[in-house]
């Protein structure tokens, strides 16, 4: 008998496939799905730290200490009128009720400030576990990677003695210290991080001369970016570690796993083929490991790990030394 249940941020998962926070993972209706679907967990969409300050706080004394973007102020206005944070308890509470797999809350964040008590509401409505989508992009030359990285200590710092559900951490991967930085942050009471988030990027439209907005879903080859630190880091860090961004069938979920992935994360895939591509990717990891004659996912996880591979310097590898393509 195969068995693909696993546990992820000490959750127990009957699957490692989860749906990542996303417009899928938006209401009731849509996580319900999800779960008939055969997901091992979902994420739900993100609530904003501009919206819980907006509704729990001076919002005025919040925007001087965080740089907002300037669409902000509106924004927080409107989710404000809707009371847009009561309506997120509200599905998550439904959700509880109406599901039984692990729900993982999300919030995007950009600081340590007030929203962190409303973790404690999160946890309290039904939240299995809370991931932070948090992200700082390097854009001022006036910042330096120290500053930005003590961003993320500082929101570790201040959540994680507030709360007891676990904590996990969605990232980017502009960290020039990569692996320094990922391990220390894994050191803290972090149960595990999602390597890595896929974010807007405005494009340029050249018949209008204007901003465009860019290709929202990923592509089947951007797996092998988190591929790579996924291999790197899964014996490195302390926590766990949930592959995400370009897995789009099965053999991506197979590969990350042998990377040493604790779980996958899903979307866009979902989006392109519908619901039914969670079934097709187990259906393809199941047949896999009947054929190399794996019961679970521990006997393989990590057997292509940098730190289990019997080449660990092909993970490191970034030039093409050897490798000629003719042009036509
Ligand atoms: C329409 C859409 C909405 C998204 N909303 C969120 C969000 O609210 N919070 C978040 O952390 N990620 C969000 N994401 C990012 C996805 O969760 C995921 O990390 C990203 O799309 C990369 O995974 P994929 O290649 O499987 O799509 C969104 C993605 C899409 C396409």
């Amino acid at each position: 008998m195969t068995d693909l249940s696993t546990q992820y941020l000490g959750l127990s998962l009957e699957n490692p496939i989860i749906v990542g926070s996303s417009g899928l993972t938006r209401s009731v209706d849509t996580i319900v799905r999800c779960e008939e679907a055969g997901a091992g967990a979902v994420v739900l969409k993100s609530v904003f730290e501009e919206q819980i300050i907006a509704e729990t706080e001076d919002i005025q004394a919040h925007v001087a200490n965080v740089t907002w973007h300037p669409e902000a102020a509106e924004y927080v206005q409107t989710y404000s009128r809707e009371n847009a944070v009561e309506q997120y308890l509200n599905v998550l509470r439904d959700a509880r009720k109406a599901t039984t797999i692990p729900l993982i809350a999300s919030v995007h964040c950009v600081s340590a400030g007030g929203w962190t008590e409303f973790a404690k509401r999160l946890e309290n409505a039904g939240a299995d576990a809370i991931e932070l989508n948090l992200f700082v992009l390097p854009s001022s030359p006036k910042r330096s990677g120290a500053e930005i990285e003590q961003v993320y200590m500082d929101v570790l710092e201040t959540l994680l003695p507030k709360v007891t559900v676990p904590i996990s951490l969605k990232l980017g991967s502009c960290f020039s210290g990569m692996a320094q930085t990922l391990v220390t942050f894994s050191q803290t009471k972090l149960a595990g991080m999602v390597l890595f988030n896929r974010f807007r990027a405005p494009d340029i439209d050249i018949e209008n001369m204007t901003l465009a907005e860019s290709e929202p879903f990923s592509s089947p080859m951007e797996y092998i970016h988190s591929l790579r630190w996924i291999s790197i880091l899964s014996s490195q860090v302390s926590c766990d570690l949930a592959a995400a961004t370009g897995i789009h069938d099965g053999d991506a979920v197979i590969k990350q796993l042998l990377a040493g992935a604790t779980a996958v994360q899903v979307c866009s895939t979902l989006y392109k083929n519908g619901l039914g591509r969670i079934a097709e990717m187990k259906d393809r990891l199941t047949a896999w490991m009947t054929e190399q004659g794996f019961e679970t996912l521990d006997d393989f996880r990590g057997n292509l790990s940098q730190a289990e591979s019997s080449n660990p310097a092909d993970w490191d590898r970034v030039q093409f030394m050897k490798m000629s393509l003719n042009m036509k």
